[in-house]
């Protein structure tokens, strides 16, 4: 948050930043932190103070309230602070890992991070070996050293704020959203994104000196890139800029997240990638380098039609890709009446999360950077070995298939409690993944010390940085999916789905055979956030054919091959929520024994995808009418051969068949969900469940 020319006093500042915090809480939090200017603006000898804190925004608000240095009425003319709500990707949650993230003890460059930095330990190996010494176990603080060994290394005085963080970006890898401030240029500030929203908020009383600020356009050659580059940035001139007419009051707010800032202005820029903003003498300019003919000249003001009673706990704005569904489509805010349904509905932008720094449309590869430096050794190895409980270890049988085809090795997923009920075998050359999202679940963790103690390579894959999992396995993948608060996983297990895809993806990389497959995936992948919303928008014929069975006793939920885990997870669901018998059931199985079960009465479920497995399906089906059932169809929109037999479809869009299954999955989290309410029960707290197991 800037404010030029505004006189503020330091509490009117801790407010606004405070309750831009505040606003983002939803999206799940574990610590939080500001950086603000210690002294008066015009104070020659400038320093910035940070107050970090573990736990919630109050208690940050809190904390700086009992700083003794904070004299809150004093008031800035100008003044830039910047603020932080974290949630875990990269060190556990604690003060010192919390943002801003800085670059010494000095705090000569502070800065705030959104994503995940895939290469920060090469960065981190190179900053330590010029004498830079880390605090944190953050990928961020790279961020922070690195601006600072840029500054240390210039080659002029008066080299700018926005050079500096030009040449830092070209040095990242991955996702991020971050703003900047520091000593060296007070009352200025600096803002850039890639794979990470972030827009910037303009609050005026006077007239603006433009609604569209043309972008600064630069080259530089990729020799320059590699070798931090040697470009520099021209002080600009007021045409280029946007600002008060008259250089009058401005107030500038920078946010990952409209809800931040809404109650200020209604007025914002949405950044585009590697776009870099700065604001110096109250005037923002945007520049980037330029790398296509069609990239867009300018960047408009955009005016939001959304309410601040609208933003509220429980309330989605998505933000996929930067563009806030408000901007493509008008606000879509809705409040939801459970966790569990929120998180439901928030898949589209969770699965994005999971991939975002990691897939690279562009080239087709895939980099997992907690991977990374095991490739060849998990290359090697003679098994794999996926372990999980629940959720957890559905999504390991919904991988399976596609891990065995990419990965060209044996795959074996375990339920945790059997495994260890087993005393498997396991060798010091097989790789055992652990698949949980609390990081916790005791079954799961003893199953991970089983392995370590036979040496198998233990790859984690949680949502839960800092968790017994995460911590003790020797590498892994962080799903990113965000706090999963409902019992029920749902957004989890989806981003567990992709993570396991994307390893697999990642195998394969240099399998000349498997690359027009690979495409394919890597394709499915980019259109899986729009497929989703898609999915959601069926959510009221799914809410109607809840009224039709919710008074059922049981539920049968069929399918085979790829589809096969959603049959499981499905019934899960809806037993754990609903109460109802549910059972997944294998449809190559059905003659071995459940076919038993199916007349007149019994609801049955059958997922059938446009898949290799679609005539074996049918098949089923024809087994399952004979016997008089009238089964509740999943099928894909242009599927017209399993909707005669049907006694009502559910249809889904079409997608890669190793992807499908997330497609398909999402009808019956939201079945359970409406069943849940319907039958009334507490669909995020349900009898007898934690969210945690943690004994066995
Ligand atoms: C079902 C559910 C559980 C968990 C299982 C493992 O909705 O949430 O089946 O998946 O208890 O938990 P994590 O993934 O935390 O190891």
């Amino acid at each position: 948050y800037m404010n030029y020319r505004v006189p503020r006093t330091r509490k009117e500042i801790f407010e606004t930043l405070i309750k831009g915090l505040q606003r983002l809480e939803y999206r799940g939090y574990d610590s939080a932190g500001v950086a603000i200017d210690g002294n008066n603006h015009e104070v020659k000898e400038r320093h910035i103070q940070l107050v970090k804190k573990k736990g919630k925004v109050k208690a940050l608000d809190e904390e700086l309230y009992k700083q003794d240095s904070m004299d809150l009425k004093v008031e800035f003319e100008t003044h830039f602070g910047i603020a932080h709500t974290r949630w875990a990707t990269h060190g556990v949650p604690s003060a010192v890992n919390s943002h801003p993230q800085r670059s010494d003890k000095g705090n000569e460059f502070v800065v705030i991070h959104n994503g995940i930095i895939t290469n920060y330990k090469d960065l981190r190996k190179f900053l330590e070996s010029k004498g830079y010494e880390f605090e944190s176990e953050t990928d961020t603080e790279t961020i922070a050293k690195l601006i600072k060994y840029v500054f240390d290394n210039r080659e002029t005085e008066d080299i700018t704020f926005s050079t500096l963080v030009e040449r830092v970006i070209q040095q990242l890898e991955g996702a991020f959203a971050l703003v900047f401030k520091s000593i060296h240029y007070p009352g200025e500030a600096v803002a850039t994104r890639r794979g990470s929203p972030l827009l910037i908020g303009v609050r005026s009383k006077c007239k603006l000196s433009t609604e569209q600020i043309p972008i600064l356009y630069r080259t530089c050659n990729v020799e320059n890139v590699k070798n931090i580059c040697k470009t520099r940035m021209k002080r600009l001139d007021s045409s280029t800029c946007l600002h008060a007419v008259g250089d009058k009051a401005v107030e500038f707010f920078f946010a990952s997240d409209a809800s931040a800032i809404i109650e200020h202005t209604n007025r914002v820029i949405f950044l585009e990638d590697d776009d870099i903003a700065a604001v110096a003498d109250g005037k923002l300019s945007i520049h980037r380098i330029k790398r296509s003919a069609s990239d867009d000249p300018s960047r408009a003001i955009q005016t939001l039609q959304m309410e601040l009673q609208q933003i509220m706990k429980g309330s989605i704005i998505s933000s996929l890709r930067g563009r806030s569904v408000a901007e493509d489509h008008g606000p879509h805010l809705c409040n939801f009446s459970a966790f569990m349904q929120k998180e439901i509905f928030e898949q589209p932008e969770s699965v994005f999360n999971t991939m975002r720094g990691r897939v690279n449309f562009e080239t087709n590869t895939v980099l997992l950077g907690g991977l990374k430096d095991h490739l060849k050794e998990i290359r090697r190895c003679r098994r794999l070995i996926v372990i999980g409980c629940g959720t957890s270890y559905h999504a390991a049988v919904a991988t399976r298939q596609v891990l065995e085809e990419l990965t060209e090795l044996p795959v074996m997923v375990e339920l945790a409690s059997d495994f260890l009920d087993r005393n498997t075998p396991v060798f010091r050359d097989d790789v055992c993944f652990f698949v949980s999202q609390s990081g916790e679940t005791a079954d799961t963790l003893l199953a991970l010390r089983y392995c370590k103690d036979r040496r198998a390579l233990t790859v984690g894959v949680t949502n839960t940085v800092g968790s017994s999992i995460s911590r003790e396995t020797d590498c892994g993948v962080h799903i990113n999916a965000g706090p999963e608060i409902g019992v029920a996983s749902t957004k989890a297990y989806t981003s567990q789905f992709i993570s396991l895809v994307m390893f697999g993806l990642m195998m394969s990389e240099d399998r000349i055979s498997l690359q027009n497959r690979r495409q394919e995936i890597i394709r499915g992948l980019r259109s899986l956030p729009e497929l989703i919303k898609e999915v959601l928008s069926l959510e009221e014929k799914i809410h109607d054919l809840a009224l039709e069975l919710y008074t059922q006793r049981s539920l049968l939920v069929m399918g085979r091959g790829y589809n096969y885990a959603t049959c499981l997870e499905g019934a899960l669901k809806i037993k754990e929520i609903t109460y109802m018998h549910s059972e997944g059931i294998l449809a190559g199985e059905l003659k071995h024994g459940p076919l038993a079960l199916v007349d007149k009465q019994m609801p049955v479920i059958m997922v059938i995808m446009k898949d290799p497995c679609f005539a074996k399906c049918q098949n089923a089906l024809q087994q399952v009418t004979a016997r008089q059932g009238r089964p509740i169809i999943l099928c894909c929109k242009d599927d017209t051969e399993s909707s005669k037999f049907a006694s009502k479809t559910i249809e889904l869009p079409h997608t890669v068949d190793c992807l499908q299954g997330i497609l398909s999955v999402i009808p019956l989290q939201l079945l359970s969900f409406h069943l849940a309410v319907l039958r009334g029960y507490d669909v995020d707290f349900p009898r007898n469940l934690a969210k945690s197991v943690t004994v066995e």
